[in-house]
Protein backbone atom coordinates (compact mmCIF):
# COMPACT_ATOMS: atom_id res chain seq x y z
CA UNK A 1 0.00 0.00 0.00
CA UNK A 2 1.41 3.39 -0.81
CA UNK A 3 -0.20 7.07 0.69
CA UNK A 4 0.55 10.44 0.33
CA UNK A 5 -0.49 12.87 3.18
CA UNK A 6 -1.65 16.74 1.53
CA UNK A 7 -2.78 20.00 2.70
CA UNK A 8 -6.45 19.69 2.09
CA UNK A 9 -7.15 20.92 -1.51
CA UNK A 10 -9.13 23.86 -2.75
CA UNK A 11 -10.92 24.01 -5.95
CA UNK A 12 -9.99 27.15 -8.06
CA UNK A 13 -13.26 27.26 -10.86
CA UNK A 14 -16.46 25.23 -9.83
CA UNK A 15 -19.74 25.57 -10.66
CA UNK A 16 -22.34 25.21 -8.00
CA UNK A 17 -25.28 25.92 -9.76
CA UNK A 18 -28.40 26.84 -7.59
CA UNK A 19 -31.55 25.49 -5.78
CA UNK A 20 -31.73 21.27 -6.20
CA UNK A 21 -28.71 20.93 -8.16
CA UNK A 22 -26.65 23.33 -5.44
CA UNK A 23 -28.17 21.14 -2.58
CA UNK A 24 -27.64 18.09 -4.56
CA UNK A 25 -23.64 18.28 -6.02
CA UNK A 26 -22.16 20.56 -3.06
CA UNK A 27 -21.69 17.14 -1.22
CA UNK A 28 -19.48 16.20 -3.60
CA UNK A 29 -17.34 19.50 -3.20
CA UNK A 30 -16.80 19.35 0.74
CA UNK A 31 -15.99 15.79 0.89
CA UNK A 32 -12.49 16.22 0.11
CA UNK A 33 -12.57 20.71 -0.56
CA UNK A 34 -11.99 23.27 1.51
CA UNK A 35 -12.75 26.25 -0.50
CA UNK A 36 -13.72 27.20 -4.00
CA UNK A 37 -14.10 29.68 -6.38
CA UNK A 38 -17.65 29.53 -7.20
CA UNK A 39 -18.24 30.68 -10.54
CA UNK A 40 -21.23 33.07 -11.22
CA UNK A 41 -23.11 31.55 -14.70
CA UNK A 42 -26.34 31.49 -13.10
CA UNK A 43 -29.60 32.88 -14.38
CA UNK A 44 -29.69 35.41 -13.67
CA UNK A 45 -26.08 35.41 -13.43
CA UNK A 46 -24.18 37.00 -10.04
CA UNK A 47 -23.39 40.32 -10.96
CA UNK A 48 -23.35 42.47 -8.17
CA UNK A 49 -21.99 42.77 -4.61
CA UNK A 50 -25.54 41.89 -3.58
CA UNK A 51 -26.26 38.99 -5.87
CA UNK A 52 -22.76 37.05 -4.58
CA UNK A 53 -23.89 37.81 -0.94
CA UNK A 54 -27.55 36.35 -1.36
CA UNK A 55 -25.50 33.37 -3.74
CA UNK A 56 -23.17 33.34 -0.79
CA UNK A 57 -26.06 32.26 2.24
CA UNK A 58 -27.57 29.97 -0.28
CA UNK A 59 -24.65 28.03 -0.41
CA UNK A 60 -23.67 28.31 3.30
CA UNK A 61 -27.32 26.74 3.91
CA UNK A 62 -27.17 24.25 1.65
CA UNK A 63 -23.69 22.85 3.19
CA UNK A 64 -23.74 19.62 4.59
CA UNK A 65 -24.24 18.70 8.71
CA UNK A 66 -20.81 19.69 9.92
CA UNK A 67 -19.34 20.71 6.95
CA UNK A 68 -16.32 23.12 6.89
CA UNK A 69 -15.92 24.70 3.55
CA UNK A 70 -15.35 28.11 2.71
CA UNK A 71 -17.07 29.69 -0.98
CA UNK A 72 -14.60 32.33 -2.83
CA UNK A 73 -17.44 34.32 -4.36
CA UNK A 74 -16.81 36.49 -8.04
CA UNK A 75 -18.41 38.96 -10.21
CA UNK A 76 -19.88 37.74 -13.51
CA UNK A 77 -18.53 40.98 -15.06
CA UNK A 78 -21.15 42.55 -18.25
CA UNK A 79 -20.76 45.67 -19.58
CA UNK A 80 -22.87 47.49 -16.90
CA UNK A 81 -20.79 46.52 -13.70
CA UNK A 82 -19.95 49.04 -11.39
CA UNK A 83 -16.61 49.62 -10.83
CA UNK A 84 -17.17 50.84 -7.15
CA UNK A 85 -19.68 48.06 -6.35
CA UNK A 86 -17.10 45.42 -7.27
CA UNK A 87 -14.14 47.52 -5.30
CA UNK A 88 -16.35 47.78 -2.08
CA UNK A 89 -17.46 43.72 -2.50
CA UNK A 90 -13.46 43.42 -2.18
CA UNK A 91 -12.58 45.47 0.03
CA UNK A 92 -15.24 43.87 2.51
CA UNK A 93 -13.66 40.43 1.65
CA UNK A 94 -16.88 38.76 0.03
CA UNK A 95 -15.80 38.53 -3.62
CA UNK A 96 -12.05 36.97 -4.78
CA UNK A 97 -12.04 37.31 -8.43
CA UNK A 98 -14.34 38.89 -11.01
CA UNK A 99 -15.17 36.55 -14.46
CA UNK A 100 -14.73 37.39 -17.89
CA UNK A 101 -17.21 35.45 -20.69
CA UNK A 102 -16.80 36.14 -23.78
CA UNK A 103 -20.51 36.63 -24.21
CA UNK A 104 -21.69 33.62 -26.36
CA UNK A 105 -18.43 31.54 -25.61
CA UNK A 106 -20.20 28.70 -23.03
CA UNK A 107 -23.04 28.03 -20.74
CA UNK A 108 -24.98 31.28 -19.98
CA UNK A 109 -22.14 33.90 -21.57
CA UNK A 110 -24.83 35.51 -23.16
CA UNK A 111 -24.70 38.34 -20.14
CA UNK A 112 -20.53 38.58 -20.84
CA UNK A 113 -18.72 40.92 -22.60
CA UNK A 114 -18.84 41.88 -26.49
CA UNK A 115 -16.68 44.65 -26.34
CA UNK A 116 -13.43 45.13 -23.76
CA UNK A 117 -13.23 48.91 -24.14
CA UNK A 118 -16.81 48.65 -22.05
CA UNK A 119 -15.32 47.11 -19.25
CA UNK A 120 -11.77 48.85 -19.42
CA UNK A 121 -12.98 51.33 -15.89
CA UNK A 122 -13.75 48.23 -13.99
CA UNK A 123 -10.23 46.40 -15.20
CA UNK A 124 -8.51 49.56 -14.22
CA UNK A 125 -10.08 49.40 -11.04
CA UNK A 126 -9.21 45.72 -10.24
CA UNK A 127 -5.53 46.11 -11.45
CA UNK A 128 -5.21 49.12 -8.69
CA UNK A 129 -6.92 46.83 -5.90
CA UNK A 130 -4.84 43.79 -6.76
CA UNK A 131 -8.12 42.09 -7.53
CA UNK A 132 -7.88 39.24 -10.05
CA UNK A 133 -9.79 38.37 -13.32
CA UNK A 134 -10.65 34.92 -14.33
CA UNK A 135 -10.75 34.63 -18.22
CA UNK A 136 -12.86 31.98 -20.39
CA UNK A 137 -10.55 32.26 -22.53
CA UNK A 138 -12.05 31.46 -25.99
CA UNK A 139 -13.10 33.95 -28.95
CA UNK A 140 -16.60 33.53 -30.05
CA UNK A 141 -16.13 34.13 -33.39
CA UNK A 142 -17.59 31.90 -35.65
CA UNK A 143 -14.62 31.79 -38.64
CA UNK A 144 -12.25 30.69 -35.55
CA UNK A 145 -12.37 27.15 -35.41
CA UNK A 146 -13.65 25.67 -31.83
CA UNK A 147 -10.03 24.48 -31.51
CA UNK A 148 -7.91 27.27 -31.84
CA UNK A 149 -10.30 29.49 -30.02
CA UNK A 150 -7.66 29.72 -27.10
CA UNK A 151 -5.13 30.27 -29.42
CA UNK A 152 -6.36 33.14 -30.94
CA UNK A 153 -7.83 34.92 -27.68
CA UNK A 154 -4.31 34.56 -26.24
CA UNK A 155 -3.00 36.61 -29.00
CA UNK A 156 -6.42 38.68 -30.06
CA UNK A 157 -7.57 39.30 -26.38
CA UNK A 158 -5.38 38.77 -23.42
CA UNK A 159 -1.86 40.00 -24.52
CA UNK A 160 -3.08 43.06 -25.79
CA UNK A 161 -5.36 43.43 -21.83
CA UNK A 162 -2.20 42.59 -20.06
CA UNK A 163 0.03 44.83 -22.35
CA UNK A 164 -2.19 47.69 -21.78
CA UNK A 165 -2.94 46.83 -18.13
CA UNK A 166 0.47 44.95 -16.58
CA UNK A 167 -0.59 45.23 -13.10
CA UNK A 168 -3.72 43.12 -13.33
CA UNK A 169 -4.00 39.87 -12.20
CA UNK A 170 -5.47 37.38 -14.64
CA UNK A 171 -6.01 33.80 -14.20
CA UNK A 172 -6.37 31.78 -17.32
CA UNK A 173 -9.26 29.25 -16.45
CA UNK A 174 -9.09 26.01 -17.78
CA UNK A 175 -6.30 25.92 -20.13
CA UNK A 176 -6.34 23.36 -22.18
CA UNK A 177 -3.69 24.02 -25.15
CA UNK A 178 0.54 24.20 -25.45
CA UNK A 179 -0.24 27.79 -26.23
CA UNK A 180 -1.93 28.38 -23.04
CA UNK A 181 0.37 26.40 -21.12
CA UNK A 182 3.26 28.74 -22.72
CA UNK A 183 1.75 31.92 -22.48
CA UNK A 184 1.02 30.68 -18.37
CA UNK A 185 4.69 29.98 -18.39
CA UNK A 186 6.05 33.35 -19.11
CA UNK A 187 3.29 35.51 -17.43
CA UNK A 188 5.07 36.46 -14.12
CA UNK A 189 3.47 36.75 -9.98
CA UNK A 190 0.52 38.53 -12.39
CA UNK A 191 -0.37 35.38 -13.83
CA UNK A 192 -1.50 32.54 -12.90
CA UNK A 193 -3.44 29.48 -14.68
CA UNK A 194 -5.96 26.41 -13.36
CA UNK A 195 -6.23 22.93 -15.17
CA UNK A 196 -9.41 20.65 -14.63
CA UNK A 197 -8.80 17.30 -13.65
CA UNK A 198 -10.47 16.05 -17.19
CA UNK A 199 -7.64 18.04 -19.81
CA UNK A 200 -5.61 15.88 -17.90
CA UNK A 201 -7.16 12.63 -18.75
CA UNK A 202 -9.21 13.42 -21.94
CA UNK A 203 -7.73 14.26 -26.06
CA UNK A 204 -10.63 15.19 -29.06
CA UNK A 205 -10.56 11.50 -29.57
CA UNK A 206 -12.14 10.31 -26.22
CA UNK A 207 -15.10 12.88 -27.20
CA UNK A 208 -15.51 12.29 -30.91
CA UNK A 209 -14.15 8.39 -31.70
CA UNK A 210 -15.98 5.04 -32.12
CA UNK A 211 -19.15 7.27 -31.47
CA UNK A 212 -19.94 11.31 -29.76
CA UNK A 213 -19.56 10.99 -25.59
CA UNK A 214 -21.48 13.72 -24.53
CA UNK A 215 -20.50 13.45 -20.53
CA UNK A 216 -16.88 14.16 -22.57
CA UNK A 217 -17.78 17.34 -24.23
CA UNK A 218 -17.12 20.32 -22.34
CA UNK A 219 -15.29 24.11 -22.83
CA UNK A 220 -12.77 24.67 -23.81
CA UNK A 221 -13.50 21.36 -25.76
CA UNK A 222 -10.36 18.83 -25.08
CA UNK A 223 -7.57 18.93 -28.05
CA UNK A 224 -5.02 16.90 -29.86
CA UNK A 225 -2.78 14.45 -27.60
CA UNK A 226 0.17 17.13 -27.69
CA UNK A 227 -2.07 19.32 -25.84
CA UNK A 228 -2.94 17.22 -23.02
CA UNK A 229 0.56 16.14 -22.70
CA UNK A 230 1.25 19.87 -22.62
CA UNK A 231 -1.07 20.33 -19.49
CA UNK A 232 0.01 17.41 -17.59
CA UNK A 233 3.64 18.30 -17.94
CA UNK A 234 2.21 21.66 -16.55
CA UNK A 235 0.34 20.46 -13.98
CA UNK A 236 3.17 17.87 -12.58
CA UNK A 237 6.35 20.74 -13.39
CA UNK A 238 6.07 22.42 -9.87
CA UNK A 239 5.09 25.60 -11.21
CA UNK A 240 3.18 27.78 -9.79
CA UNK A 241 1.59 29.20 -12.07
CA UNK A 242 -0.49 26.65 -12.74
CA UNK A 243 -3.19 25.42 -10.25
CA UNK A 244 -6.15 22.76 -9.67
CA UNK A 245 -9.63 24.40 -10.77
CA UNK A 246 -12.20 20.94 -11.55
CA UNK A 247 -14.46 23.11 -13.17
CA UNK A 248 -16.62 20.33 -12.37
CA UNK A 249 -19.93 21.88 -14.40
CA UNK A 250 -22.94 19.44 -13.41
CA UNK A 251 -25.74 19.43 -16.00
CA UNK A 252 -28.58 16.61 -16.15
CA UNK A 253 -28.28 14.19 -18.12
CA UNK A 254 -31.54 14.57 -19.76
CA UNK A 255 -29.51 17.94 -21.24
CA UNK A 256 -26.17 16.19 -21.95
CA UNK A 257 -27.68 13.07 -23.28
CA UNK A 258 -29.16 15.51 -26.11
CA UNK A 259 -29.62 16.74 -29.65
CA UNK A 260 -27.95 19.71 -28.81
CA UNK A 261 -25.82 19.17 -25.68
CA UNK A 262 -24.69 21.29 -22.78
CA UNK A 263 -20.96 21.54 -21.86
CA UNK A 264 -19.61 20.54 -18.67
CA UNK A 265 -18.11 17.38 -17.07
CA UNK A 266 -18.78 16.64 -13.94
CA UNK A 267 -15.89 15.74 -11.46
CA UNK A 268 -16.18 16.88 -7.90
CA UNK A 269 -16.85 13.30 -6.81
CA UNK A 270 -13.51 11.46 -8.56
CA UNK A 271 -10.86 14.63 -8.97
CA UNK A 272 -8.68 13.70 -5.87
CA UNK A 273 -8.28 10.06 -7.09
CA UNK A 274 -7.61 10.61 -10.77
CA UNK A 275 -5.25 13.29 -9.97
CA UNK A 276 -3.38 10.96 -7.95
CA UNK A 277 -3.58 8.79 -10.45
CA UNK A 278 -2.30 11.34 -13.13
CA UNK A 279 0.56 12.30 -10.86
CA UNK A 280 1.77 8.90 -9.90
CA UNK A 281 2.26 8.58 -13.53
CA UNK A 282 3.99 11.32 -14.46
CA UNK A 283 6.56 10.24 -11.68
CA UNK A 284 5.54 13.28 -9.79
CA UNK A 285 3.47 12.59 -6.62
CA UNK A 286 5.35 14.72 -4.59
CA UNK A 287 4.26 17.77 -6.47
CA UNK A 288 0.32 16.76 -6.75
CA UNK A 289 -0.24 18.80 -3.03
CA UNK A 290 1.19 22.17 -4.96
CA UNK A 291 -0.95 21.78 -7.27
CA UNK A 292 -4.04 20.92 -5.77
CA UNK A 293 -3.35 22.73 -2.23
CA UNK A 294 -0.86 25.74 -2.90
CA UNK A 295 -0.26 27.09 -5.77
CA UNK A 296 -3.70 28.54 -5.73
CA UNK A 297 -3.53 30.06 -1.87
CA UNK A 298 -0.52 31.78 -3.00
CA UNK A 299 -1.89 33.80 -6.57
CA UNK A 300 -5.18 34.60 -4.26
CA UNK A 301 -3.02 35.39 -1.61
CA UNK A 302 -5.14 33.39 0.71
CA UNK A 303 -3.35 30.72 3.63
CA UNK A 304 -3.10 27.57 2.92
CA UNK A 305 -5.52 24.78 4.60
CA UNK A 306 -3.96 23.59 7.87
CA UNK A 307 -6.24 20.16 7.41
CA UNK A 308 -4.80 17.39 5.76
CA UNK A 309 -5.98 14.77 3.14
CA UNK A 310 -5.08 11.03 3.21
CA UNK A 311 -4.61 9.65 -0.57
CA UNK A 312 -3.97 5.86 -0.50
CA UNK A 313 -3.21 3.16 -3.10
CA UNK A 314 -5.26 0.04 -2.98
CA UNK A 315 -4.80 -3.81 -4.34
CA UNK A 316 -8.82 -2.89 -5.48
CA UNK A 317 -9.78 0.32 -8.16
CA UNK A 318 -11.88 2.59 -6.22
CA UNK A 319 -15.57 2.46 -7.19
CA UNK A 320 -17.08 5.67 -7.89
CA UNK A 321 -21.17 6.55 -8.08
CA UNK A 322 -21.94 6.03 -11.73
CA UNK A 323 -24.57 8.79 -10.96
CA UNK A 324 -25.44 11.86 -8.21
CA UNK A 325 -29.20 11.90 -8.14
CA UNK A 326 -29.47 15.53 -7.19
CA UNK A 327 -33.45 17.09 -7.36
CA UNK A 328 -33.22 18.41 -10.35
CA UNK A 329 -32.14 14.87 -12.00
CA UNK A 330 -29.64 12.61 -12.38
CA UNK A 331 -25.81 14.20 -12.76
CA UNK A 332 -23.07 11.47 -14.39
CA UNK A 333 -19.94 11.34 -13.05
CA UNK A 334 -16.64 11.59 -14.87
CA UNK A 335 -15.83 8.03 -15.99
CA UNK A 336 -12.11 8.36 -16.99
CA UNK A 337 -12.36 4.99 -18.51
CA UNK A 338 -9.78 3.31 -17.00
CA UNK A 339 -9.09 1.41 -13.21
CA UNK A 340 -8.28 4.04 -10.42
CA UNK A 341 -6.66 2.32 -7.19
CA UNK A 342 -5.98 5.68 -5.51
CA UNK A 343 -8.88 6.06 -2.75
CA UNK A 344 -9.64 9.25 -0.48
CA UNK A 345 -9.25 8.15 3.13
CA UNK A 346 -11.96 9.55 5.29
C1 LIG B 1 -19.40 25.40 -17.80
C2 LIG B 1 -20.84 25.35 -17.30
O1 LIG B 1 -21.54 24.39 -17.61
O2 LIG B 1 -21.25 26.28 -16.61
N1 LIG B 1 -19.24 24.42 -18.85
C3 LIG B 1 -18.08 23.87 -19.25
O3 LIG B 1 -18.09 23.12 -20.24
N2 LIG B 1 -16.95 24.10 -18.65
C4 LIG B 1 -19.06 26.78 -18.26
C5 LIG B 1 -17.58 27.03 -18.48
O4 LIG B 1 -16.80 27.04 -17.52
O5 LIG B 1 -17.20 27.21 -19.63
ZN1 LIG C 1 -16.31 26.71 -15.77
Amino acid sequence: MQEIVIRRPDDWHLHLRDGAMLQGVLPETTRHFARAIVMPNLVPPVVTARDALAYRERILAALPEGAAFEPLMTLYLTEGTDPADVAAAAASGLVKAVKLYPAGATTNSQSGVRDLTKVMAVLERMAAIGLPLCTHGEVVDPAVDIFDREAVFIDSVLAPLRRRLPELRVVMEHITTEEGVAYAAEGGETLGATITTHHLILNRNHILAGGIRPHYYCLPVAKRERHRLALRRAATSGSPRYFLGTDSAPHVDALKEHACGCAGCFTATNTLPLLAHVFEAEGALDRLEGFASRHGPAFYRLPENAARLRLVKRAEPAVFAEKILTGAGPVTVFDPGFPVYWHVQD
